[in-house]
């Protein structure tokens, strides 16, 4: 008799400030290849952040309701202040993901997958390369076409695009 297959975890943290349409792409593809995924928003004051934490909570947890849709363990989305590899081992995860988008992101994610792993040998950080077309996009353009009244439907998901408009526009 083959036994069950034990439950792989993964955590996936980020500022989300605003959450995109590459994280969107990532997520989706983390949660198929994963049996449960946890998103983890860090507060990160340092980054100051547009998106107070609770509202990107908000853009996120409104913004993943399609991808729940029929899944078995749905994703979720929780806040989190200090190291992130204490929010993944608090929420059971196995593995880290984030997501590569060109050369410019690797060093810095191999210094912070370098120090991840002497913090916690135990869990390691999957890597998902951005898909073709979401390579350019970042959340500080965003922010700055938002400002300049430029259209950025095609970088966020709905939700997140009416929001961070009315908040820019008071
Ligand atoms: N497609 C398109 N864009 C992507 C993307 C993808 N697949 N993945 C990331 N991005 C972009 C984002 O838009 C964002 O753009 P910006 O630089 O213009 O803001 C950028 O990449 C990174 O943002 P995000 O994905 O939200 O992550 P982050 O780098 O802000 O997250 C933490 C950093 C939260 C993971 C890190 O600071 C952390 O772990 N903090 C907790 C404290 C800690 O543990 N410190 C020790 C770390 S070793």
């Amino acid at each position: 008799m083959t036994e069950p297959a034990p439950s792989r975890t993964g955590f996936y943290p980020g500022t989300f400030d605003p959450v995109t349409s590459g994280h969107m792409d990532i997520i989706e593809r983390a949660a198929g290849v994963m049996d449960r995924l946890v998103i983890g928003v860090a507060e990160n004051r340092d980054k100051q952040p547009l998106l107070p934490l609770e509202e990107r909570l908000l853009c996120l947890r409104t913004d993943i309701v399609p991808l729940n849709e029929g899944r078995a363990n749905p994703i979720t989305v929780i806040g989190f202040t200090g190291l992130a590899v204490h929010a993944a081992r608090t929420h059971g995860a196995h593995a880290i993901i984030r997501g590569l988008r060109a050369v410019a992101d690797f060093e810095y994610e191999n210094q912070m997958f370098g120090m991840n792993q002497h913090l916690a040998p135990d869990i390691d950080t999957l890597f998902l390369m951005a898909r073709e077309g979401h390579q350019y996009i970042s959340s500080r353009l965003v922010k700055e076409i938002a400002r300049l009244d430029g259209d950025i439907s095609g970088f966020v998901p709905p939700f997140t695009r009416r929001h961070i408009l009315k908040r820019l526009r008071g």
